[in-house]
């Protein structure tokens, strides 16, 4: 089965075509990526030192085309086309008002379809939510507008429930060195499953029992962890994203063993919920900068070495609890923070303590949002009997989508 996916729900403007198979006994999966592209908003946010919804929007409608095309470029060998045929008007024309509020997209989309034949494509994946919902209504005009064009179905995915399978992808090192991109993969999940997803807008412990049976046991009252980390590197007069940012400072501090001039509080540590609240940790920082007036580039570090030690003992703390409850086969990490590698190093540790439990981790750049992840959340929906929809319906972007 060949599906593309497309992510646009905050500022990454993605779309991956890969082939899913599902191998033996339907446990283990295969997956090989044929195409994949991806455009970061990252140095147009960062002068804000935050991601602007509606600038987001306007930049991925600029961006879908080129990228689309760059991931069609790459997959152009492994996949086969039909002839090249113009679109009947009537198609262009329900595509032109399909996008006639995202700028110039539909001017750029439709003589780039007019120049290729429609490609054997079996779904789209396109994810609908969580995230910034005018983001998300330009991603899902443009996955109908080409669905339309090219006669495919969609899969509407939840942005989480990519998080969570992003982790199945196991790089094979074979073929890394032809094409960093083509890669195939499968992982093995049991079931319990309990996956603790970390990204700029989340902070949840999930159990699933099975594919598309998800429970959310635990989540922030509050900031999100990477949220956390972004306002702690701005307090430090670091750039956004700040998580990297605080990452590369603690690992500097741990190196020359500088302490913090603060303690900070690992909040609800030992609350008997799963869930998480980081917005005092923050506050806690503010303060105690404040108090110290300027801060010396030692002092600095201390301080993000500090942070990242409170938000690791908070995450892992709670993780440990989950498992001790749930007794999960398969732990998996996902969302941006997890591409942090003190957290996935004391998290390989701890867990390494607890016996025979799976720990998937996803390869750094599946940590952060992509489009790959979103494709391969289409596999799992469409393989454990989710039915896609015709282009010609409409899918509502969900702005606060649970799992
Ligand atoms: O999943 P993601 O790319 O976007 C959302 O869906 O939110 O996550 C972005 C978040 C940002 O807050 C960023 O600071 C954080 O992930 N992040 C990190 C690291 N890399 C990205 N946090 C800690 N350590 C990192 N290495
Ligand atoms: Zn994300």
């Amino acid at each position: 089965m060949i599906i593309l996916g497309i992510e646009t729900s905050c500022d990454e403007t993605a779309i991956a075509i890969i082939e899913a198979n599902k191998g033996d006994n339907g446990l283990e999966p295969s997956f090989r990526v044929l195409g994949n592209a991806l455009f970061s908003q990252i140095e147009i946010h960062k002068q804000y030192g935050g991601v602007f919804p509606i600038m987001a929007k306007r930049e991925h409608a600029k961006n879908l085309t080129p990228i689309l095309s760059r991931a069609m470029e790459e997959a152009r060998n492994t996949l086969t086309f039909d002839a090249r045929l113009p679109l009947p008007t009537a198609k262009e024309d329900e595509i032109k008002k399909l996008l006639e509020r995202e700028d110039n997209l539909s001017a750029e989309l439709i003589p780039f379809l007019n120049g290729i034949g429609k490609p054997h494509i079996d779904a789209i994946a396109i994810t609908y939510g969580p995230g910034l919902e005018p983001a998300l209504w330009v991603g899902i005009s443009f996955a109908r507008a080409i669905g339309l064009a090219w006669n495919i179905p969609l899969i509407p995915i939840n942005h989480m429930e990519g998080h969570i399978v992003a982790a199945l992808l196991k790089r094979d090192i074979s073929s890394l060195e032809n094409n960093e991109t083509e890669i195939v993969a499968s992982e093995i999940v049991r079931f319990p499953l309990l996956a603790l997803l970390v990204s700029g807008g989340h902070t949840e412990l999930v159990i699933a029992d099975n594919w598309l049976s998800y429970t959310v046991i635990g989540k922030t009252r509050d900031d999100a962890v990477g949220e956390a980390y972004d306002k702690a590197a701005r307090i430090l007069g670091l750039p956004y994203p700040g998580g990297p940012e605080i990452a590369r400072l603690a690992e500097e501090a741990r190196i020359a063993n500088i302490q913090s001039p603060l303690t900070l509080p690992r909040p609800m540590i030992h609350s008997k919920d799963f869930d998480f609240s980081f917005s005092g940790l923050k506050t806690a920082v503010l303060y105690g900068v404040k108090k110290l007036g300027e801060l010396s580039a030692e002092q600095k570090k201390g301080v993000a070495r500090e942070f990242e030690e409170a938000v690791t003992d908070t995450l892992i703390g709670k993780t440990i609890k989950a498992i001790e409850q749930y007794a999960p086969d398969t732990i998996i990490i996902g969302g941006g923070v997890s591409a942090n590698t003190y957290l996935q190093k004391k998290m390989i540790t701890a867990v390494g303590t607890l016996g025979a439990i799976k720990l998937l981790l996803p390869d750094r750049n599946l940590s952060t949002d992509n489009a790959i992840m979103i494709a391969i959340a289409g596999f799992i929906n469409l393989s454990h009997g989710e039915k896609t929809q015709d282009a010609g319906i409409p899918i509502r972007a969900q702005g606060n989508l649970k799992l």
